[in-house]
């Protein structure tokens, strides 16, 4: 499985949103998308996911241009969007009974990932009954109920208090090195990309910025001096008011596209 976005380019009203962003995949990568509120994280996001199209570019999964939503890229969304009149299980089970399996496989499948994110107990329950946290964990397990390839996660942690968002992260690495799928997480939080991701894309007014690959071992710790360091340079980067200057010396600059490859 393999992600390539090409020249992407989209516009609303003449508002240009995203512009000329290029990047690649691998399978089994975990990737943060980074950048300030308004800078195009959810309109990328949703072009990935087939919701809307680009004006410019293209968009590839296995060399396959994407012209709409398909079960092999499962999207978490901020607010959960759980349905409200079904039952946890019913929630979970949507999915994989939209896609016509045979009902006991249905609810195997459901219960197996209810059981991943620890709430097979919750079963019966109506979300109105769940924590902000459980509903989230519900969102999880009814993306991945679908099997996908490709998991595609716009702020999920973002209402999350931090204790919760703490234990909500190392859960979904554990999920995420069981699966082994590719991770596409949207984020604001600088702390959250550097202690998930194997790359951060950063975007800055609908352009990527920079791209920072991480090889740091897990479990991380946030005070690990390197990811310190990683922090700041991405703080500097953000708080920059024009495009990337000369930056650090973690810095590299790549000619072609003008944007900062950074391994690290
Ligand atoms: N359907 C739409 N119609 C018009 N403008 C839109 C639409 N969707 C997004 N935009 C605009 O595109 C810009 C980028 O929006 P987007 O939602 O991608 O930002 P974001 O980086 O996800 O922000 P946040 O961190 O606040 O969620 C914003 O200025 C927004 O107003
Ligand atoms: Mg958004």
């Amino acid at each position: 499985m393999s992600l390539v976005v090409a020249g992407v380019g989209k516009s609303y009203g003449g508002r240009v949103v995203l512009k000329d962003v290029s990047f690649q995949v691998g399978p089994h990568e975990f990737v943060c998308i980074l950048g300030h509120s308004g800078c195009g994280k959810s309109t990328l996001l949703n072009l990935i996911a087939g919701f809307i199209q680009p004006d410019q570019g293209e968009i590839l999964v296995d060399g396959v241009p994407v012209r709409g939503p398909d079960k092999s890229r499962g999207v978490v969304f901020q607010d959960h969007a759980l349905f409200p009149w079904y039952t946890v299980l019913q929630n979970v089970e949507f999915g994989p009974s939209v896609r016509g399996l045979p009902k006991g496989e249905v609810r195997a499948q459901a219960f197996r990932y209810l059981r991943m994110v620890g709430l097979e107990a919750y079963a019966d329950d109506y979300p109105h009954q769940l924590s902000g946290g459980m509903k989230q964990r519900i969102g999880i397990a009814r993306a991945l109920a679908n099997e996908p390839d490709i998991l595609l996660m716009d702020e999920p942690f973002g209402a999350l208090d931090i204790l919760t968002r703490e234990m909500m992260q190392r859960e979904l690495l554990r999920i995420w090195l069981e699966l082994k799928t590719m991770v596409l997480f949207v984020t604001h939080s600088i702390g959250e990309a550097v202690y998930l991701a194997d790359k951060i894309l950063v975007l800055k007014n609908g352009r990527l910025a920079a791209e920072y690959l991480l090889d740091e071992p897990r479990p991380r710790s946030a005070a690990h001096p390197r990811l310190l360091e990683l922090r700041a340079d991405i703080e500097r980067l953000l708080l920059e008011e024009e495009d990337p200057g000369e930056g650090g010396n973690l810095v590299h600059e790549t000619r072609d596209s003008g944007r900062r490859v950074v391994p690290f």
